[in-house]
């Protein structure tokens, strides 16, 4: 049975998709700060089919704790075969407002967090000379939105990040998936229920282990309505942000 790796496991998507892949019957390693929350997941996803349960704790922003960290949790499991760098922020940040402490947070977390992240994974894959790597993205790395100009930057980073390293790492056999959320109901921002197309963590959990398994290259969730949106990301008028 296949294993998977998943940061920011304690809530929300990463949550929902640990229950996912345990329903799936997956071996499954849990990261993220809240090791409470982490141990209730645990015996959840046992519960719920998971093969195996692991846990481990990872702050991302302690970028040279995120390597020793991970590997402690890949040898406790063995093998691994998908790994899933999920953790991350959102804050609404005014541009000339003087706000580079929450941009630079937000930077911090999403992009070297992430990095450093898939930096670790990708040593254990190159080793093994095979695996998965999943980066969870938004649909911000391709809509410019007021107040969101750290975090769309710093997902539109990512993704190239997973881009290229998508080129790089193709010759130690090793997969890239880019997954570009939507509007996903979460504890990251407030009201985002009330944003289009918002759906449940559910909902955006089993599209997102779809297009995993599939092996996907990108994979935007929820697929309808966005992707027939896709051509108009760029031109999308002020007053629709004002609306919201
Ligand atoms: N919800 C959406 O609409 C949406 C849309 C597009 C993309 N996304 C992306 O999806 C991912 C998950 O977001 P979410 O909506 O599930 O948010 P969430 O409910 O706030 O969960 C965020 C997760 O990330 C972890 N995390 C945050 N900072 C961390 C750090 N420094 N070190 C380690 N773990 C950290 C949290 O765990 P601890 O606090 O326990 O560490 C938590 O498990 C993020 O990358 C987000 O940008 C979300």
């Amino acid at each position: 049975m296949k294993t998977i790796v998943i940061t920011g496991a304690s809530a929300g998507i990463g949550r929902a998709l640990a229950l996912e892949f345990a329903r799936r019957g997956y071996r499954l390693g849990l990261l993220g700060r809240r090791v409470d929350a982490l141990a209730s997941l645990q015996q959840e996803t046992l519960a719920c089919g998971a093969t195996a349960a692991i846990t481990g704790q990872l702050d991302v922003d302690a970028a040279e704790s995120v390597a020793p960290q991970l590997q402690r949790v890949f040898q406790g499991l063995g093998t691994v075969d998908i790994f899933v760098a999920n953790a991350g922020i959102n804050a609404f940040t005014n541009v000339g407002k003087d706000e580079l402490v929450a941009e630079a947070r937000i930077i911090q977390t999403n992009v070297v967090g992430a990095i450093a992240s898939i930096d670790a994974a990708a040593a254990h894959f190159i080793e093994q000379n095979r695996g998965h790597i999943v980066g969870v993205s938004s649909l911000a790395s391709m809509i410019a939105v007021p107040k969101q100009a750290a975090y769309c930057a710093s997902k539109a980073a990512i993704s190239m990040y997973l881009r290229s390293a998508r080129v790089e790492l193709a010759r130690h056999n090793i997969r890239v998936t880019d997954i570009q959320p939507g509007f996903v109901v979460t504890d990251i921002m407030p009201n985002i229920g009330k944003y289009p197309f918002a759906i449940p963590a559910t909902k955006a959990a089993f599209e997102m282990a779809e297009a995993i398994e599939k092996g996907r290259e990108e994979a935007i969730v929820p697929g309808f309505p966005w992707r027939l949106f896709k051509p108009f990301f760029r031109h999308i008028p002020n007053s629709f942000w004002k609306r919201l």
